[in-house]
């Protein structure tokens, strides 16, 4: 069940009905979570119905279609519409996703769409990502090398590369984070799937000369240890990743280190 962090005392109400005016007989009914901070009022659900003439196979292409034939005042992130960037995760039929990539033919019945749970939310489908971002950039996500050239290539051998397998490919969408209760109940200091997995990514990267720094890093009751193995997170992500398994391997590392 969809969690959202609600503003102080509000409700979900049932909002506004946008009754179809093209007389399409291939409708369906899309109910999207709504809510303006400017306008101090609660958030609510509107219900439009979408003629799926014309509307290509994604979910983003319905909020698409919304926002351009039906209400412009919608708000949702996205960008690349093609898996890549990551900007369009959101809670569709009860499950994080993303949108530019999750058909709405997989959906049955109503498609029910709020934001990823448990953030705070700014608008709408937008949730607030800061806390995370602030969490990445203190995992320091970049090559540490002193030897780093600037003028050539910095080599890894194939068997080193193919380590960062099932890693590199992460698009920071925080579908695997917003599904984690460990995260829910202590997102301010558990670190969280998306960036540990994110932290192993560089732990292991042969090129990089702190990975026993790295290690020491995480190594800590609260950012690393609330995990507690429930799979959340390797469920929800729209790549196809293993953050459960990144987190267990640093667990190993430290354990064996
Ligand atoms: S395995 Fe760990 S990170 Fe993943 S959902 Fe469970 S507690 Fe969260
Ligand atoms: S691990 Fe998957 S779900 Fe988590 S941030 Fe990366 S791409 Fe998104
Ligand atoms: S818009 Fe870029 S991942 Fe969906």
């Amino acid at each position: 069940m969809v969690q959202i962090s609600l503003p102080k005392n509000s409700k979900i109400q049932k909002g506004k009905y946008y009754k179809d005016k093209t007389g399409s007989k291939n409708l369906r009914k899309v109910n999207v979570y709504r809510w303006d901070p400017s306008t101090g009022e609660n958030p609510r659900i509107d219900t439009y119905e979408v003629d799926m003439n014309n509307c290509p196979s994604k979910v983003l292409d319905v909020l698409n279609k919304i926002k351009n034939e039906i209400d412009p005042s919608i708000a949702y992130r996205r960008s690349c519409a093609h898996g890549v960037c990551g900007s369009c995760a959101m809670n569709m039929d009860g499950k994080n996703g993303l949108a530019c990539t999750k058909p709405h033919s997989e959906i049955k019945g109503d498609i029910n769409i709020y934001p990823l749970p448990h953030l705070k939310v700014l608008k709408d489908l937008i949730g607030d990502l800061s806390t995370l971002y602030r969490q990445y950039e203190s995992i320091e996500p970049w090559l540490k090398n002193s030897n780093n050239p600037t003028k050539t290539e910095n080599l890894q051998s194939k068997e080193d590369r193919a380590k960062l397998d099932g890693l590199y490919e992460c698009i920071m969408c925080a579908c695997c984070s917003t599904s984690c209760p460990s995260y829910w109940w202590n997102g301010d200091k558990y670190l969280g799937p998306a960036v540990l997995l994110q932290a192993y990514r560089w732990i292991i990267d042969s090129r990089d000369e702190e990975r026993k720094e790295r290690l020491k890093k995480v190594a800590d009751e609260l950012k690393l240890y609330r995990c507690h193995t429930i799979m959340n997170c390797t469920n929800a992500c729209p790549k196809g990743l293993n953050p459960a398994k990144a987190i267990a391997s640093i667990k190993k590392m430290l354990a064996t280190s």
